[in-house]
């Protein structure tokens, strides 16, 4: 199954707005299966856990604070070519400059408050399903 999954969060500020019935129905519209769901608060732990890679950078706080400041949408998203396909969908980080038609181009605030997180790479997609979620709540 390498290649035909990846993970999504729906992000506070988009749970906030009211935006995740949205996400959600953006996601299965574009031809992907969800496999896993499930809400969930993240602990500063979990955020900076998920997070470690950008532990260095300037913004790493401040999303920090972002991702624990309410509850999220964790999901699991099975397609033919699911990473690539998702981080289309989703847009580009800065929703001032995402395309028509994306989540973040719809629902994203800022760069930071940017709706949904998609995985990077299949590896990271494997790794952050596990950190999510155990192999029982995942429905193939
Ligand atoms: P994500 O991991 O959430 O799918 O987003 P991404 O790949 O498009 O962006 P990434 O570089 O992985 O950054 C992770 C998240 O950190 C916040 N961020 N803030 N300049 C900033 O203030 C800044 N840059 C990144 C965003 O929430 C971004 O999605
Ligand atoms: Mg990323």
């Amino acid at each position: 199954m390498a290649g035909n999954i990846t993970f999504t969060m729906i992000k506070p500020e988009a749970m906030r707005k009211g935006a995740a019935g949205a996400i959600l129905k953006m996601i299965q519209e574009a031809g992907f299966e969800i496999i896993a769901l499930k809400m969930k608060q993240m602990s500063t732990k979990d955020a900076e856990e998920f997070y470690a890679v950008h532990k260095d950078r300037p913004f790493f706080d401040g999303l920090i604070s972002f991702m624990t400041s309410g509850p999220i949408i964790a999901a699991v998203l099975k397609k033919e070519n699911a990473v690539e396909d998702y981080r289309k969908l989703l847009g580009t980080t800065n929703p001032e400059t995402a395309d028509e038609g994306t989540i973040r181009k719809a629902f994203a605030t800022n760069v930071t408050m940017n709706a949904a997180h998609g995985s990077d790479s299949d590896d990271n997609a494997a790794i952050e399903t596990a950190f999510h979620f155990d192999k029982n709540e995942i429905i193939e």
